[in-house]
């Protein structure tokens, strides 16, 4: 697929039910986990218009920076540190209505307001987590968790 699909209307549950088929096929035909990681980035961003979407990796004791869209954002958090942390540490999706209500927030942008983490596993482990930020608050809910989980899946 050359080109994405947008769709700009519609319920949260229907915008999500049109984009992963499509992430499905970008990742059907790339076998490369952070040209796959690029797309997903993009094409999330691009639907929804986020605040910032992206990808950390497990290096280690660290997650770092992988590809994104957005502004710029930390480059190392380590375990069990931030949202991103507790996410890998927990190995569960965190789901954050209010960052400020949320102990040990690491506040890359000031401008974050909600976020949601969702772990990438590979054999049952954490290999890395898929970090939303929105401008707004209680962006996310149990209906991004349920399908975030199932796009990162894909990858
Ligand atoms: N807020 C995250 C850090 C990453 S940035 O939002 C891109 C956290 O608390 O883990």
């Amino acid at each position: 697929m050359a080109e994405q699909l947008i769709i700009s209307g519609g319920t949260k549950q229907e915008r999500y039910e049109a984009l992963l088929p499509q992430v499905q096929s970008v990742v059907d035909g790339e076998a490369d986990l952070i040209a796959n990681m690029a797309n997903v980035a993009a094409m999330l961003h691009e639907t929804f218009r986020f605040w910032w979407t992206g990808f950390y990796r497990v290096q280690g004791e660290e997650l770092v920076l992988g590809p994104f869209q957005g502004p710029l954002a930390c480059t190392r958090i380590r375990k069990g540190r931030g949202v991103c942390g507790t996410a890998w540490q927990q190995a569960e999706t965190q789901v954050v209505p209010d960052v400020e209500q949320f102990p040990g927030h690491i506040a890359c942008s000031s401008a974050s307001r909600s976020e949601i983490v969702v772990p990438i596993f590979r054999e049952g482990t954490v290999v890395a987590v898929l970090d939303i930020d929105s401008a707004e608050l209680c962006t996310f809910d149990d209906t991004d968790r349920r399908y975030l989980e199932r796009l990162v899946a894909m990858l």
